[in-house]
């Protein structure tokens, strides 16, 4: 069995999305292992976004994630990482397919950053690092 760490951003917490996202993960068939609501600091947001330190978007990307509250789940299910990639969507909502949580329900906003309502782990080691930051009391 594998697990992934789902993030709900801070446009999808305002926007009042979390049940919507939720449901998605649910009729999918993945299981909600653990979750919370949650402001997350800089020191968190660094250590989880590390691998874009740097890029052009980085800062404006911290400034967003540290906007509003935001939800943190680990999600289990067989292949589980590739399977929340692909209902959440291409990073671009403007491309993202329609049916995916980004396709479905976000769009450019013309913002610094893209935002895409959620975040998923891509491979199983950013899985078991992420939900370390995020989760450190499942270790
Ligand atoms: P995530 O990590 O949030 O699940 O999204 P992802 O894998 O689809 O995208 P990634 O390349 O890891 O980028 C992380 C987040 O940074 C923002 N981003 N903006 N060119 C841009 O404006 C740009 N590129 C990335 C997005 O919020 C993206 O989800
Ligand atoms: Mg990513």
């Amino acid at each position: 069995m594998q697990r992934t760490l789902v993030l709900i951003k801070p446009d999808g917490v305002k926007r009042r999305l979390i049940g919507e996202i939720i449901a998605r993960i649910e009729r999918k068939g993945y299981e909600v292992v653990a979750l919370k609501t949650m402001r997350a600091d800089r020191a968190i947001l660094e250590q989880h976004y590390g691998e874009h330190k740097g890029k052009p978007f980085y800062e404006p990307l911290l400034e967003f994630m540290l906007s509003g509250p935001i939800v943190a789940m680990v999600v289990e299910g067989q292949r589980v990482i590739e399977g929340f990639r692909s209902i959440a969507g291409a990073t671009d909502p403007t491309v993202a397919a329609p049916g995916s949580i980004r396709g479905d329900l976000a769009r450019d906003q013309g913002t610094k950053v893209v935002q895409n309502l959620v975040h998923g782990s891509d491979s199983e080691e950013s899985a078991a690092r992420e939900m370390g930051i995020f989760f450190p009391e499942l270790r």
